[in-house]
């Protein structure tokens, strides 16, 4: 994803209206008011912020405490430019990045699956490192590889995740997934079929993969709004539901952390 300059420039344009972002920004903050109540001041990174769509968001809704980090020059300036605090950094290097700040709930989306088990190991250690007893890591992620589609090729994507990748992962450092969830299961038949026929179309040569675009556009407004609502009656009737296009995950450091 770093370096795909236009890619970033979708996402700053599109992330605040876009039904996806919109859906995963809610589902967020909800998840923060779960944990924490109406407290606003608590300590809250995004790491692999891109371009600063949840932290923009966590600020309209009353929150104080911000920070973000990413890796991508592209990234960094448009959160320069909307004012919001962030430091360019890879992420590979967070272990020996301010090891005496910590965090009460530490956001990570979409962000896992640039990274291969050598680094994605060391990667999350030092994200539990940063979190306060109690603190909660937040992180949204792509789903199923049957899922793959012409959006993974656009933005670099490498891996897809199941529960279980996590929950082994989790356990091994002291952590505990405590929510989790794969969405949107309402819409994951279109989405499914629709990646599966932009295989078929790659597998024989009807696309070219230098030419795939991701999923950042955004559709004619009553449809976007219509994929938001079904998203958003998902989330309200069902806490838990058993398949999808990306898996919601809530993990809380154990109290005596390792
Ligand atoms: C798909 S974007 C997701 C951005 C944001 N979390 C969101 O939900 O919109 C992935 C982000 O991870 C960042 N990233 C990937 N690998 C990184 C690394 N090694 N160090 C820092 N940032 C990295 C990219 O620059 C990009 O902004």
């Amino acid at each position: 994803m770093i370096g795909h300059s236009e890619e970033f420039e979708k996402m700053a344009r599109l992330e605040g209206q876009l039904w996806w972002y919109r859906s995963l920004h809610k589902r967020v903050e909800t998840t923060l008011r779960k944990q924490f109540g109406d407290r606003k001041t608590i300590k809250i990174l995004d790491a692999g912020c891109g371009t600063g769509g949840m932290l923009e968001y966590l600020r309209k809704k009353g929150y104080t405490d911000l920070r973000g980090i990413d890796g991508s020059p592209d990234a960094i300036a448009v959160c320069r430019q909307r004012n919001l605090p962030v430091t360019s950094l890879n992420l590979n290097e967070l272990a020996h990045f301010e090891p005496h700040n910590q965090y009460d709930a530490i956001i990570c989306n979409d962000v896992f699956c640039y990274f291969t088990d050598t680094d994605l190991f060391p990667l999350v250690r030092a994200l539990r490192q940063r979190l306060k007893p109690g603190g909660i890591l937040v992180s949204n992620n792509n789903a199923f590889n049957a899922f793959e589609g012409q959006h993974d090729i656009a933005v670099g994507v490498i891996r897809r995740f199941v529960l279980s990748d996590f929950a082994k992962m989790m356990s091994g450092m002291g952590m505990r997934i405590i929510d989790s969830t794969y969405w949107s299961f309402a819409l994951s038949i279109p989405i499914l079929l629709m990646r599966q026929w932009q295989r078929l179309q790659l597998a024989i040569g009807w696309r070219k993969a230098e030419e795939a675009q991701s999923d950042v556009y955004l559709p004619t407004p009553w449809l976007n709004d219509t994929l938001y609502r079904i998203t958003e009656i998902e989330q309200k009737l069902f806490r838990r539901t058993p398949f999808g296009s990306s898996l919601f995950i809530v993990v809380i450091t154990d109290p005596v952390g390792r």
